[in-house]
């Protein structure tokens, strides 16, 4: 696998990650911190939350996880022909409860989608709603994307990226804690096909910012439009989204294209 810059103010621990225990005492479910990723001395986009799995939740973990799931434990590479039966597979970052990713996915059968969260409520939320629309085209990815993009992607393995309603981390000294920063979009990149399409929406207007001047700055990728992309029909109204639009927020979208 070709050498990324390294992601981080520290950098990454050269430490052997460490497995978390699975949810379930048969071994099966997602593991408590999968790779350690809590506990890395690195700046983490995510806010490490203890949330109540429901009963449902719970019972589609249980159920699917063994077939749908993959823990992001760093330590070996992810077959993503095997895992999604050959379709291209597009990597969706921070899924939150998946209403929008099952919505992609039921438009779009011929097209696989890896959701990479660290909230397990939302990973059984995503894998309930892929069973009960009968959709095949969604795996789950428990941990952080930054060590599932480092370690277990094959480079232009993905047949695009997309990242919706990130945690904006509006303060400044928070700024730091964005996942759209430079080092991260290099990272990302060498994991796109040419063609990939990246595709980012924020309603936080300084984020947006950010992402156009880094998504802009990235010599690997071109903007499909001048600036900022008009709403795509194809991106269904997310969680955050409508929480943002009440707040009276503007929400952009941002769509670049793997240069060849
Ligand atoms: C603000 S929520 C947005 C959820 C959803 N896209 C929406 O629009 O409703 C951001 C999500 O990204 C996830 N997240 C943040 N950094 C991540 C990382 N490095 N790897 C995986 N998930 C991450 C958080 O756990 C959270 O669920």
């Amino acid at each position: 696998m070709d050498e990324p810059r390294p992601l981080g103010a520290t950098a990454v621990s050269a430490a052997v990650p460490r497995r978390g225990k699975p949810m379930f005492p048969d071994g099966t479910g997602p593991a408590a911190d999968p790779a350690g990723s809590h506990h890395e001395r690195r700046i983490r986009s995510f806010q490490p939350r203890r949330s109540r799995v429901t009963a449902s939740q719970g019972e589609a973990l249980r159920r699917l996880w063994p077939t749908w799931g993959v823990d992001v434990d760093g330590l070996s590479r992810l077959d993503l022909d095997a895992f999604f039966g050959g379709l291209p597979v597009v990597l969706e970052i921070g899924f939150g409860m998946g209403e929008a990713t099952a919505q992609m996915a039921a438009a779009d059968p011929g097209t696989g989608i890896l959701g990479c969260d660290v909230h397990t409520p939302g990973q059984g939320s995503l894998l309930g709603l892929a069973e009960r629309n009968g959709l095949s085209n969604i795996r789950v990815a428990n941990g952080d994307a930054i060590i599932l993009l480092r370690e277990m992607l094959a480079p232009a393995s993905l047949a695009g990226l997309r990242v919706y309603f990130p945690d904006p981390w509006p303060k400044k000294r928070h700024h730091k804690r964005r996942l759209i920063q430079p080092e991260f979009v290099a990272l990302a990149t060498t994991r796109l096909a040419p063609g990939a399409l990246v595709h980012c929406a924020t309603d936080w207007e300084p984020y947006a910012e950010q992402m156009l001047e880094v998504l802009s700055a990235e010599p690997t990728l071109e903007n499909l439009h001048d600036g900022y992309a008009p709403r795509p029909d194809f991106r269904p109204f997310t969680r955050f989204e409508g929480q943002g639009l009440d707040k009276g927020h503007v929400v952009h979208d941002l769509l670049f294209r793997r240069r060849g």
